[in-house]
Order: structure tokens, then C-alpha cells, then sequence
């Protein structure tokens, strides 16, 4: 209706890149349209014969016919009805589940900084509500545009067929009310946006809570949080009134033009009648159309208030999905061959944006800082340093989660940046601290690195890691489902199954973030064990805290405030009396087993 073009894009958009896909099925709910709108035309119009009828005993006889033909009219519209609203149901779900498998698309291919720096209660939001906002455009706009459109043409035309100067002179009322509603519907628009953006708040709150119960309860927080997330839910409960409202008053505003115009014809063809100049059954054929106008029209009100929440909810799935990520294969990707697993980082500098975690004020410390490090083939580098020194940071530039603001990685001499992205990580396994573990049985967690490894591959990996003898101590061994629905492993285990994986990818460069949380000795043992046989042969990045690891590194790069302070050999550095020195003299005198990265 009284929109400004510009603000339909996303709309032609959807016809473009969606609707098209469905455009059968449309096409079908188009035709049994049609049909619809032309029964309640025909049923107008019958109301011409039928007063007539029965004003004209003498014709006794057509009653019946007339009867009949009332009857097949409302059956066929019957049917009529169910069928589009089916298809269009059909067709709706169709686009929503398009747009929500290319919003996960999107979302998987999308920089880890951007995806990690929105809270996921919030992403998930997106991916429910604003698809299902779509979801109106086919239940609620194209069924008022298909259908009760027509039907107003073809009441229309009764009404010009009946009588042409009324039909005329109650066209004149429509634009009215064009005016508020084109008003309503921008409102609508902004108003869709803040209770979107409101719901996304709310489930956020939500998951945060459910994941963080063990937190809350023993902080006894639960009250807190629980009126925290009220006020939310009263928020986003608000804003869905105020749509209530929006919504429901297009309906005063239709009624004064269906009002208007009953008005008007009672006063004219009233008149007419009384004067003689018309037939009961005249105007009975144009009041009855008047009448059956009134619902359609109270429907197109509403229309542009529809398309408008649609609309919102398009900006913002779109948005999703035109996120392109910053981190990308190169245009024309250096091929690897045999990679040998030299990794070299050349006065590399990084400090994250300022996202949500960014920094206070001004721009951001670096993280990194003019890092000049190599790792030979096969060699392992521990990292060790104080806490926020850099450490991730650094092996996250490796399979490039995030690329050096300044300086270059090097993988076998060749720019990481110049390489194909998947080529890149698949020559990469990682090993973090906190595990992730899929729901599903415990040979596909182990598989994830490699699915199509057989049965005998992943046993063997299981076995190399420690893990095998656990594993078939389960009662369903391999089959077990780990997480939500199946058995909840220990820390150890777990690491153990993601050390399998590892194991299993047998990628030339490993890198690792050791475990901080201390196992009881014997778990502590078979990790340990398992991490041994996974970095024989494979150059190895690992952020240590175990003194094993540290004494038994090829060489240690220490790291302060995101500057490589020293690296050399434990003796070496011991002999220096540096930064490590202290560190680990401070380690090895608070705890036997501690660690020399400023931790307590
Ligand atoms: N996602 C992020 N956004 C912004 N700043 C970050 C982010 N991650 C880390 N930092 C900052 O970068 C610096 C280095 O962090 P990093 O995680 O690399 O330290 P670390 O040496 O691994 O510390 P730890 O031993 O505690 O794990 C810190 O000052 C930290 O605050
Ligand atoms: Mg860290």
C-alpha cells in the first residue's frame, strides 16, 4: 500500500532468491483464490434472484435451482479455502526453513570473533522469531492480497453492475483512511524491531541462566536472576502489546469506511426505493455486496501493518546472511603439498577489536606484540607466561580464528593468508581445555575430525589416547551417547576422547592448550601418556602448565604482556635468571606440580 518502494528491497529480495522456489505451489493458492473471491461474488450477485424469487411467487419454481446453486457455491468455496491455505502454509514453511538453513550457513562460515561477540540465546532468537515473522508474509499478505483483493474486484463489479454512481461515490471514501493506515504501518515496522531485539534480550537471559544454574545456586542467586529475567519478560511482553494495539486499530479505522459507506447506500438507494426508481432486489444485490466488502477491507487495513513486522523481521534474517566473514580463503589459493609443519611468526602483532569485550577507553592494548618465533618441523614450543600475557591469543592465529593485525604466520614458509582455509586446518588439530562433546554416541565424537574413519581407525586412535580401555568399560562402548541424553563423562575422560580425535586426524601441526584444572594423579597419568604419543613427530604449540610438559619442550618461549620476553631451553632459561626463572621458582615452591604461569 502507501509505502516508499525503497523500504520493499528486502521483499523483492525474497521473491528473487525464495518465493520462486515455491512459485508452484503459489501458483495453485493463486487460482483456488480466484475462486473464492468469485464465489462470494456469485453469492452477491444471486442475492439479485433471490429476492426476486421470493417476491415473485409466480416463479415459484427457480427457488429450488436457486437453492441448489446457493449451496454448490458455498462447497465450492469451502474447498477452495482449505486448498490455498495449505499451499500457502506449505510454501511459507518452505521459505522460512530456506532462510534459517542459509542463516546457519552463514552464521558456521562467519568469523569466530563476530560469531562469539553475539550472545547465542540472542542468535538462536534470530533463527525462531525473526524467521517466523516471514512466515506472516505467506499466511497473512498473500492471502489478503490473493484473496481478498479479488474479491473486492469482483464485488466490485457487482457493485458497478448494480448500480455505477454509488459504487462511484463510495470509491471516494477510501482514501480516507488511507493516511493512518500508511502511519500505523511505520510504526509497526520500528515497533517489530525493538520487540525482536527485545525477545532475543529475553532468551539470552534465559540460556545463560539454564547454563549457569550451578553458578546461581551457589551464590543462592536465584532470586536475582529470576527478577532480572521478570523484568525482561515484562519488556518484551509490553512491546508485544503495543503491537496488539498498532494491530487492532486498523479495525476502527476500517470500520469508518464500512460504516460510511452502509450509510451512505441506506440513505441514497433507501431513498430511490421509497421513490421507486429502484428494485428491492437491486439493492439488496448491492447492500449484500457492501457487506461482504466490509471483512476483506478490514483485512487489506491490516495488510501494510503485516508487511511491515514481515519486513523487520527480513531486515534482520538478511542481515544474517549477508555477514560475510572477514577471514577467507584467498582469491587464488597457494596449493599444500607434504607439509612438514614449519610454523613462523614474523614480528607479529595483534590486538582485538573493540567488540563487546573490547577495551574501556581508546583503542585497545595489543594483545601481541613484534612476536619473531619459529617452530621447527616436528620441534614442541611451550608457551608459558603470567595470565593475559598473550598465549592463546597466539595459537589462535595458527589455524587463523583471527589473522595478525601486523606481521605474518607462516606455515612451511608460505603466508597462512595466501593459503586455502580448509586446506590450512586441515593440516591443524587442537586440543583445548575446555572440550567440546557432541550429542551423540562416542565413536562419532571421536570421528568428528575424520568421518569417514572406519570402526578399527577409531579404536585404535581411542587406544592411543587412553581412552579405549573406558571406552568399552561403558555398557555400550562405542555406541554410548555422551552428553544431554547419554552418560556424562568425567574432565579426564574427556580430554582423553579429544585427544582420540586429535589422534585420529593426524594433522602435522598440533596445537594445545593443557588442561589448568588439576586430574587426580592416575587420570592425570593417562592424559599425560596420551599427550605423549599424540606430539611425537608433530610440531607442537603448547600452552603449558604442567611442569612435565615444560621440562620435556624442545624449547620455551616465554611471553609477557603480549612481548616474546625469552625463549631457549629450560636450562638455558633456568641458567638466565629471568622472568621464567622466577616463575618457576615460585611454581616449584608453592606446589610440587604447579605451574609457572602466574597462577595461584
Ligand atoms: N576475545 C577477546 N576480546 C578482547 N580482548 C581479548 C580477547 N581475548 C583475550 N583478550 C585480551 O588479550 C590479552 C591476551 O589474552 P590471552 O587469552 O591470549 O592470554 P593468555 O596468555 O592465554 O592468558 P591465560 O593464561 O589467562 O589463559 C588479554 O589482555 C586479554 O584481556
Ligand atoms: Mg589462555
Amino acid at each position: 500500500m502507501a509505502t516508499r518502494s525503497a523500504s520493499l528491497a528486502p521483499l523483492r529480495r525474497l521473491a528473487r532468491q525464495e518465493l520462486h522456489k515455491t512459485a508452484p505451489l503459489l501458483a495453485g493458492a493463486l487460482v483456488l483464490m480466484v475462486l473464492t473471491s468469485a464465489t462470494t461474488g456469485a453469492i452477491a450477485w444471486l442475492l439479485k434472484p433471490i429476492v426476486e424469487g421470493v417476491l415473485a411467487p409466480d416463479r415459484v419454481t427457480n427457488l429450488g435451482l436457486i437453492a441448489a446453486v446457493v449451496g454448490a457455491v458455498f462447497v465450492a468455496r469451502g474447498v477452495a479455502t482449505y486448498g490455498y491455505t495449505v499451499l500457502l502454509q506449505d510454501s511459507g514453511r518452505r521459505v522460512v526453513a530456506s532462510l534459517q538453513k542459509r542463516m546457519m550457513a552463514a552464521t558456521l562460515a562467519n568469523d569466530l570473533a563476530k560469531v562469539q561477540a553475539v550472545p547465542s540465546g540472542r542468535l538462536a532468537a534470530r533463527f525462531i522469531a525473526d524467521a517466523e515473522t516471514v512466515f506472516g508474509l505467506a499466511s497473512n499478505l498473500l492471502i489478503n492480497l490473493g484473496r481478498d483483493l479479488t474479491t473486492l474486484a469482483f464485488l466490485l463489479t457487482v457493485m458497478l453492475i448494480r448500480d455505477p454512481a454509488m459504487t462511484l461515490l463510495a470509491l471516494l471514501m477510501g482514501p480516507i483512511v488511507v493516511l493512518p493506515i500508511a502511519r500505523l504501518g511505520r510504526i509497526m515496522r520500528t515497533s517489530t524491531r525493538a520487540r525482536q531485539a527485545a525477545i532475543g534480550a529475553l532468551n539470552d537471559r534465559l540460556v545463560q541462566a539454564l547454563q549457569g544454574v550451578r553458578h546461581i545456586k551457589v551464590n543462592t542467586a536465584e532470586d536475582r536472576v529470576a527478577a532480572a529475567t521478570a523484568e525482561q519478560i515484562d519488556r518484551a511482553a509490553a512491546l508485544r502489546l503495543r503491537q496488539g494495539r498498532l494491530e487492532g486499530a486498523t479495525v476502527p479505522i476500517m470500520e469508518v469506511l464500512s460504516g460510511g459507506v452502509i450509510a451512505l447506500v441506506v440513505l441514497w438507494g433507501g431513498q430511490q426505493l421509497l421513490d421507486g426508481s429502484r428494485s428491492a432486489a437491486d439493492l439488496a444485490s448491492f447492500l449484500g455486496a457492501v457487506l461482504l466488502a466490509a471483512d476483506p477491507l478490514r483485512r487489506l487495513g491490516r495488510i501494510n501493518v503485516t508487511l511491515q513486522q514481515a519486513l523487520a523481521g527480513l531486515d534482520r534474517v538478511h542481515e544474517v546472511i549477508d555477514d560475510r566473514p572477514a577471514i577467507r580463503s584467498a582469491a587464488a589459493p597457494r596449493p599444500l603439498g607434504p607439509v612438514r609443519g614449519e610454523i613462523r611468526f614474523e614480528g607479529v602483532g595483534f590486538h582485538y577489536g573493540d567488540g563487546p569485550g573490547g577495551s574501556d577507553a581508546g583503542a585497545p592494548a595489543a594483545a601481541l606484540d613484534g612476536i619473531e618465533l619459529t617452530v621447527a618441523p616436528g620441534e614442541t614450543v611451550a608457551l608459558v607466561g603470567p595470565s593475559g600475557a598473550g598465549k592463546s591469543t597466539l595459537i589462535a592465529l595458527v589455524p587463523r580464528f583471527y589473522d595478525p593485525t601486523e606481521g605474518t604466520v607462516r606455515l612451511d614458509g608460505t603466508d597462512l593468508r595466501d593459503l586455502d582455509l580448509a586446506d590450512l586446518r586441515r593440516h591443524i588439530a587442537l586440543v583445548s581445555q575446555d572440550v567440546t562433546l557432541f550429542d551423540q554416541s562416542i565413536a562419532a565424537n571421536i570421528a568428528f575430525s575424520r568421518p569417514q574413519a572406519s570402526p578399527a581407525e577409531i579404536a585404535a586412535a581411542a587406544a592411543a589416547a587412553g581412552a579405549h580401555d573406558f571406552i568399552t568399560a561403558l555398557p555400550r562402548g562405542y555406541d554410548t551417547l555422551v552428553g544431554e541424553r547419554g552418560v556424562r563423562l568425567s574432565g579426564g575422560q574427556r580430554q582423553r576422547l579429544s585427544i582420540a580425535q586429535a589422534m585420529l586426524k593426524d594433522a602435522p601441526v598440533l596445537l594445545l592448550d593443557e588442561a589448568t584444572s588439576a586430574l587426580d594423579t592416575d587420570s592425570e597419568r593417562l592424559v599425560q601418556a596420551g599427550l605423549e604419543r599424540l606430539r611425537a613427530g608433530r610440531t607442537t604449540l603448547v600452552i603449558a602448565h604442567r611442569l612435565s610438559t615444560i621440562v620435556g619442550a624442545d624449547r620455551i618461549a616465554v611471553l609477557d604482556r603480549g612481548r616474546l620476553a625469552e625463549h631457549g631451553t629450560h636450562a638455558e632459561l633456568h641458567a638466565q635468571g629471568g622472568l621464567y626463572a622466577r616463575l618457576w621458582t615460585l611454581q616449584t615452591q608453592a606446589h610440587g606440580t604447579g605451574s609457572p604461569d602466574g597462577r595461584r
